[in-house]
């Protein structure tokens, strides 16, 4: 059942150009510029979606990774404010509610207590409900007024993988649909991104192909006992999504910040043992997070960037690269969080963790 991979985790990252691939086939025509979502359930109605006045997204751990990456979507494509909250914040909050308010919970299994247990506080508001779910049929996907699935499959490892850029893959298409119809995107546009779209399952195959060099860095720095991960903009969620998979498989104290934050206080952790992953790909930040990387380095640390294949800076501004194949920056999560996926899965097997069964953690939190 682990098709000769050494783990689920493992067998859970290789799949991912085909489970990415899964969840826009028949969804997403990029040559026509067309969007087609199954909505399980009622239809959101054009009308309605031209309405919205505010989406919040809630959910729990890497879902709620997903969640932070998909504002800057429904923000920059769709043009619509958007709010994510931790389901366990939001739901003891006096968050202003109304009709007029979508709330989008994610979820992979559909049974994290919290995330229910917003969602329910949600329909008690009147508000409208959406719930991106993996399993069919489970509660949170029967309770929300509407759903969109990711098709990945059964999620086996306990580190959550494949589930993540379904779910960054389903409100990626999402929130392009909704750019258009509500006029914020040009069909031109339209056609662009979701090409971008169409195009990551062959970009993450070519880097997996190249999946032994990630485990070589990995060798240089298993016995570290703290991580920095920076990111920034669309690839700040991607940097705490980085720094939570190590910490859960392989028991390293890691965090993830806000590249323009470090100035603010973390830098001061900064010497020799610190390793700083840094997300470094090319868009409108690129420059801004190069002079982050630059104030880390003169203070001793050693930069492993992961950067666009095409940089020929940034082997002089960092230590060690991991290259990935060059996206748009609004699909870039997508292929960015891959080389961190596999870091922490070959540090977790250089130290003889239980990769896929990590201690004190369940596949689902049933209990708040
Ligand atoms: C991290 C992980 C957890 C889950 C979280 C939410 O690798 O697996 O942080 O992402 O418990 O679970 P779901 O998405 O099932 O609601």
């Amino acid at each position: 059942e682990k098709d000769g991979y050494k783990h689920f985790m493992l067998k859970e990252i290789f799949e991912q150009p085909r489970t990415i691939e899964d969840t826009f086939r028949g969804r997403i025509y990029p040559d026509e510029g067309r969007v087609y979502i199954e909505e399980v359930k009622l239809k959101l109605k054009e009308e309605y979606i031209k309405n919205i006045s505010n989406i919040y997204i809630v959910a729990c751990g890497t879902s709620y990774h997903s969640g932070l990456v998909s504002k800057f979507l429904f923000e920059s494509f769709a043009k619509i404010p958007t709010e994510v909250d931790i389901a366990s914040e939001f739901r003891y909050r006096d968050v202003i509610l109304d009709e007029k308010t979508l709330v989008v919970v994610i979820s992979q299994s559909g049974e994290t207590a919290d995330t229910l247990a917003a969602l329910r506080l949600a329909k008690s508001k009147g508000c409208q409900t959406l719930a991106v779910c993996n399993v069919v049929g489970s509660s949170i996907s029967r309770e929300a007024m509407y759903v969109i699935y990711t098709h990945c499959g059964p999620e086996i490892g306990v580190a959550s993988t494949k589930a993540f850029t379904g779910q960054v893959t389903a409100l990626y298409v999402l929130a392009l649909d909704w750019a258009y119809k509500r006029e914020a995107l040009t069909i031109k546009e339209l056609k662009k991104y979701l090409k971008e779209l169409w195009e990551i399952p062959l970009k993450i195959n070519e880097f997996l192909k190249n999946a032994e060099s990630v485990h070589d860095i990995a060798k240089v720095f298993a016995n570290k006992r703290d991580f920095l991960y920076l990111g920034r903009h669309i690839n700040y969620p991607v940097a705490l999504e980085g720094a939570l998979k190590i910490k859960e498989i392989s028991y390293i104290h890691a965090e993830g910040y806000a590249a323009g934050e470090m100035k603010h206080g973390p830098i001061a952790l900064i010497d020799k043992s610190m390793p700083i992953v840094a997300i470094v790909i090319k868009g409108r930040i690129y420059e801004k997070i190069i002079s982050n990387i630059e104030e880390a380095k003169a203070r001793g640390g050693t930069i492993i960037a992961v950067a666009d294949q095409s940089d020929k800076e940034i082997g002089n501004k960092s230590n060690y690269v991991i290259y990935v194949p060059e996206t748009d920056e609004f699909v870039s999560p997508l292929m960015t969080v891959i080389p961190l996926q596999l870091l922490a899965y070959y540090i977790s097997l250089i130290l003889g963790c239980d990769v896929d069964q990590p201690r004190n953690l369940a596949k689902s939190v049933t209990v708040e």
